[in-house]
C-alpha cells in the first residue's frame, strides 16, 4: 500500500478534493494507496477540520516555533522531514503549502513530491499569480500539476487546465474560476502518477 501525505497552510480545498476522489474511486482497492495525514505548518488553519472532517489524521508543525533556530528554514524542514518519515510517504502532495522548502529536503524526497500551482508555468513562478496575469494582458490563465525539484514552480510539467480570463475579471473572480479547475485537475493527475506506478 502506498502512504500519501498531503501538506497544506490554508483553506485545504485541494486537500479536500483530493481526498474526496480518494474515497469515491477507492483508491485503496484500485490503486493500492491510502492517504496517511494531512500535515499543516498552521496549526488553526481551515484545512485540518476539513482533514479531520474527512476522517483523516492530521497533524500540524508550527513554522513560528522555530523563528529563533539558527537556520530556521533548515530546522523547520528538518522537524517536518522527522514527521514525514513516520508516515513513510511514498508521495508528499503540497496543496497551498506555503512554504519554501530547503534543497536538502527537496533532495530528501525527490521523485516523491508533487505541487499545485495557480498559473500556466513556467509563467508566473511565486505569489500573486492571478493579479499578475490580469495586470500583463494575458487572454487565458490556469493552473500546473508539478514535480517539485530544488527551484521554486520549475519542476516537470505533469498536467495543466486553461480558463479564459474575461473582461472586468478582478483577481477574487479569476482566482475562484482557477480554483474550480484544480479541484478536478490535481486529484486527476496523482491517480494517474499512482496508476503508473501499480506493478504490470
Ligand atoms: C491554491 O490556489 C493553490 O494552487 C495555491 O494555493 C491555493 C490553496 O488553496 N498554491 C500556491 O500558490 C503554491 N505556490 P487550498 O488551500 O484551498 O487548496
Amino acid at each position: 500500500m502506498k502512504n500519501l501525505v498531503i501538506l497544506i497552510s490554508g483553506s485545504g480545498s485541494n486537500m479536500q478534493a483530493i481526498v474526496q476522489a480518494a474515497q469515491r474511486d477507492d483508491w485503496p482497492g484500485c490503486l493500492h494507496a491510502r492517504i496517511a495525514a494531512v500535515v499543516s505548518n498552521r496549526p488553526d488553519c481551515a484545512g485540518l477540520d476539513k482533514a479531520r472532517a474527512l476522517g483523516i489524521a492530521t497533524e500540524s508543525l508550527d513554522h513560528r516555533a522555530f523563528a529563533n533556530a539558527p537556520e530556521p528554514r533548515a530546522a523547520f524542514d528538518a522537524a517536518l522531514a522527522d514527521l514525514l518519515d513516520r508516515h513513510a510517504p511514498d508521495l508528499i502532495v503540497l496543496a497551498g503549502f506555503m512554504r519554501i522548502l530547503t534543497p536538502g529536503f527537496v533532495r530528501r524526497y525527490a521523485g516523491r513530491m508533487v505541487n499545485i500551482h495557480p498559473s500556466l508555468l513556467p509563467a508566473f513562478p511565486g505569489l500573486h499569480t492571478h493579479r499578475r496575469a490580469i495586470e500583463a494582458g494575458c487572454r487565458v490563465a490556469g493552473v500546473t500539476v508539478h514535480r517539485v525539484t530544488e527551484e521554486l514552480d520549475h519542476g516537470p510539467i505533469l498536467d495543466q487546465a486553461v480558463v479564459p480570463v474575461l473582461p472586468g475579471d478582478d483577481e477574487t473572480r479569476l482566482a475562484a474560476r482557477v480554483l474550480a479547475q484544480e479541484h478536478l485537475l490535481y486529484p486527476r493527475a496523482i491517480e494517474r502518477l499512482l496508476r503508473e506506478q501499480l506493478p504490470p
